[in-house]
């Protein structure tokens, strides 16, 4: 079966209506002297089951798209919903983890930074504690419990800020690059642990990255978008069930994506508006 399939052609093998929904979705920003067109008429699902991924190019409009899911955005054309109804505010039901290493709160521990967004969401007290602590432990901290962010490395604080994310049960996690800033190994520790991650709590995932080895060890569908304005050049299933970087698969799907990317004959996306 050709890997690459319409966003829609993938959508109707799946049994179940998608969690999300963005339907020709145009964002943009207003600055003093233009307009900036960041993506242009996107379309995707996002069912439950997903490790989607958005690879694209710097500047293609990957956490505009993600800010948007989040609610931080309007679209100017198109819309985005959840379980069916418009996303128009962020929500707790949409939890966002971002690349930057200073996203915790530098005066509180690991277990109140991960506590902090239950507490302000209403759970209750005890459960607040017992969900923290689950939530550490899922992501191999509880010795770093007690611990403030200044005292981890940047991989750990990235591991508190998912831990916080998990832990409000979302309905859908985005995460915006979150190990580009690790070195090699730790990134690739990550990976790694995030997978087992998923593996054992099942969440939906929506993740954005510009590589496109980590696209293919995260993500079970691939979303390409092509450079400023972001359109959705091809979707991929990448059938891994774990990351295997050894397999000839792998190295034969991360080929062909870097074809689509970088080959401007192998496509003919749709034409935009000018940036
Ligand atoms: N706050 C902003 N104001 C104006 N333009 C912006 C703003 N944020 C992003 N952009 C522009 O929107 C486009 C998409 O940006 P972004 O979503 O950050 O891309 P990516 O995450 O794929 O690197 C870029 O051209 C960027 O310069
Ligand atoms: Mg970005």
């Amino acid at each position: 079966m050709n890997q690459v399939q319409s966003v829609r052609g993938t959508a109707s093998l799946q049994f179940e209506p998608a969690l999300v929904r963005v339907e020709g979705v145009t964002l943009q920003y207003k600055t003093p002297d233009h307009l900036v067109t960041a993506t242009y008429r996107v379309s995707l699902d996002i069912f439950k089951t997903d490790r989607l991924v958005l690879l694209g190019p710097s500047g293609c409009g990957k956490s505009t798209l993600l800010k948007a899911i989040a609610g931080f955005l309007k679209p100017v054309e198109g819309s985005i919903t959840l379980k069916g109804k418009p996303i128009d505010a962020p929500g707790p039901d949409r939890m966002m983890v971002f690349q930057e290493f200073d996203q915790l709160l530098p005066w509180k521990t690991v277990r109140a930074n991960v506590a902090f967004p239950m507490s302000v969401n209403g759970v209750a007290h005890d459960e607040v504690r017992a969900r923290a602590n689950e939530a550490i432990a899922k992501v191999n901290l509880t010795k770093f419990a007690d611990a403030y962010p200044h005292m981890l490395s940047g991989g750990m604080k990235q591991r508190v800020a998912i831990a916080r994310a998990m832990a409000m049960r979302p309905d859908v996690l985005l995460m915006d690059e979150p190990y580009a800033a690790l070195d090699a190994l730790t990134r690739r520790k990550m990976q790694d642990e995030l997978l087992q991650l998923w593996q054992d709590v099942r969440f939906t995932l929506v993740f954005v990255t510009h590589s496109i080895e980590e696209a293919v060890v995260i993500g079970s569908r691939i979303v390409v978008l092509s450079p400023h304005p972001g359109q959705v050049r091809a979707e991929l299933n990448s059938g891994f069930a774990q990351s295997d970087r050894d397999a000839p698969r792998f190295q034969q799907l991360t080929t062909r994506i870097s074809h689509m990317l970088f080959d401007a004959e192998a496509v003919s996306p749709e034409k935009g508006p000018k940036p």
